[in-house]
């Protein structure tokens, strides 16, 4: 498969769901205590940096776009699907929010200071993931933080799964870390944790790199 054609048939199936995704998902962060301590530990490592903006890549409705900028962040949202940008435009207006592919981001080099790829590299076939995490060093800033979440497996090889909107992976959290290295990032460190009882029998990580250098 291409990469346009997977770009496609992603942004094809999140604008077919995305208004009962929205529903679904807006509020989802108050069931996860532990996402929301890795975003505000996110939050507090880009700020220690300075005070540049902040970009989450596949954002979706824009509510996890939303918790960043309450954490103080300059938060702003990308995502592939006009649907999904046209919905987080309207629940939270005051913020800004760009349809774009993370493939190739509109934006400058090293323009922002943290990047939340929010389960949203679940989608991109692994051969193409190396072009997306030397998009993400390209526009981070010396020092930037990427904050992955995604989820877990044991298996070196990522894992194709059933995803309910469309064609996804999981990867085991030290293979993804070998990719994010081969872009030059480093670990700063991970959470990972097992599923809830409403959830789906995977584990879920949160993996924190770096781009090396100084802000
Ligand atoms: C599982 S949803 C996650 C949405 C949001 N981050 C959340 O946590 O609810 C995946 C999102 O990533 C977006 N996406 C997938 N591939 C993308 C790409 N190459 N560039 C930008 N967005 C992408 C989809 O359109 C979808 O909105």
């Amino acid at each position: 498969m291409t990469d346009s054609s997977v770009l496609h048939d992603t942004r094809a199936a999140y604008d077919a769901v995305a208004p009962t995704y929205a529903e679904l998902f807006s509020n989802v962060l108050e069931t996860l205590p532990m996402e929301r301590s890795l975003l505000a530990a996110f939050a507090e490592l880009v700020q220690a940096d300075g005070a540049r903006p902040v970009a989450d890549l596949g954002c979706g409705p824009g509510h996890v776009t939303a918790h960043l900028h309450a954490l103080g962040l300059e938060a702003f949202g990308v995502d592939l699907s006009a649907e999904m940008v046209a919905l987080a435009r309207r629940a939270h207006p005051h913020l800004r929010f760009d349809e774009g592919s993370m493939t190739a981001l509109d934006l400058a080099d090293g323009v922002l200071g943290g990047i939340l790829a929010f389960y949203s590299i679940i989608h991109t076939p692994p051969q193409h993931l190396p072009v997306v995490f030397a998009e993400f060093a390209r526009v981070l800033a010396p020092g930037g933080h990427l904050l992955l979440g995604f989820f877990a497996g044991d298996d070196p090889r990522p894992q194709e799964f059933d995803h309910k909107v469309t064609l996804a992976y999981r990867w085991s959290p030290d293979s993804l870390l070998d990719l994010a290295r081969q872009a030059g990032f480093t670990e700063v460190g991970r959470m990972l944790r097992e599923p809830y009882a409403h959830e789906r029998q995977f584990q879920h990580c949160q993996l924190l790199v770096r781009k090396p250098g100084n802000p």
